[in-house]
């Protein structure tokens, strides 16, 4: 763990392949059992309702390979009686609370926990009496951030996708996206929320995230799915490792 920093490998990516011929390869269950090898800390997977990438068989197969490694998985998934249900039949380590739309290509914004405070907060309270740590996936908003406190989570997830995006594209909003990550962070742990962060992350932007020092997990996919294909998962995740282990040590100086 990097400066008490964790990893969590999502490896949905692996199955889009997958599916976009209709083989039984390349198997997400042997992405997982390499990412667990290669420094991982746990592994997160996202049930879509349209089973675009992960499985029901998929999620079966990674919970039972998560039990026998003693590995967290974090299970991704929208507030719908369907996933609820799946993830009680499953108890993961932990459920991550996600908005979904069908047309969208991937999770484009947080989930509005202040909006949907009566449908989560019972859902929430289910999946913490049953044992499973639930995360609120929430844009860097003070408001989501009270509301995931409110509905009785107890880590939240903040969506860094829009900040990794102007950092590609040099977009003079990256600062203000940090600050506003860096206040989101530090309020929700002033609730007494475990603060994680996820979506977009890449080498370049892995680095001013990870020092921030209320996050104590970071979830990254797409980049080290698609890096896999030039340099093998294995040294992906280790060298995604190493920048954070970088970006902690400097805080730490
Ligand atoms: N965390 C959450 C809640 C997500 O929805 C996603 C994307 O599925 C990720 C982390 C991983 O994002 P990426 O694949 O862009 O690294």
């Amino acid at each position: 763990m990097a400066g008490g920093l964790r990893l969590g490998v999502n490896i949905d990516h692996v199955a889009t392949v997958r599916n976009a011929r209709g083989e039984g390869y390349p198997d997400p269950v042997r992405a997982a059992e390499m990412a667990l090898a290669a420094g991982a800390d746990g592994i997160t997977a996202h049930l879509r309702e349209d089973r675009r990438h992960i499985s029901d068989a998929d999620i079966d197969a990674l919970a039972a390979t998560c039990r026998k490694r003693g590995r967290p998985l974090n299970f991704e998934m929208a507030v719908t009686p369907e996933m609820e249900a799946i993830a009680l039949s499953h108890l993961p380590h932990a459920a991550c609370l996600v908005p979904e739309r069908r047309e969208e290509v991937t999770t484009e914004g947080g989930l509005n926990v202040a909006r949907g405070h009566n449908a989560i907060a019972p859902v929430v309270r289910r999946f913490v009496d049953a044992g499973i740590r639930v995360s609120c996936f929430i844009d860097a908003d003070l408001e989501q951030v009270a509301a995931a406190k409110d509905v009785g989570s107890q880590v939240i997830e903040l969506h860094v996708g829009a900040f990794c995006q102007a950092i590609r594209e040099r977009a003079p909003e990256a600062q203000a996206h940090l600050t506003r990550l860096r206040a989101a962070a530090a309020e929700a742990a002033r609730l007494g929320l475990e603060v994680h962060a996820g979506h977009g992350m890449d080498y370049e932007t892995v680095k001013p995230i990870a020092a921030i020092p209320e996050f104590m997990e970071l979830n990254i996919g797409h980049f080290l799915i698609g890096e896999a294909i030039f340099i093998g998962l294995g040294p992906a995740i280790q060298r995604m490792r190493a920048l954070m282990d970088e970006a902690r040590a400097v805080k730490a100086a």
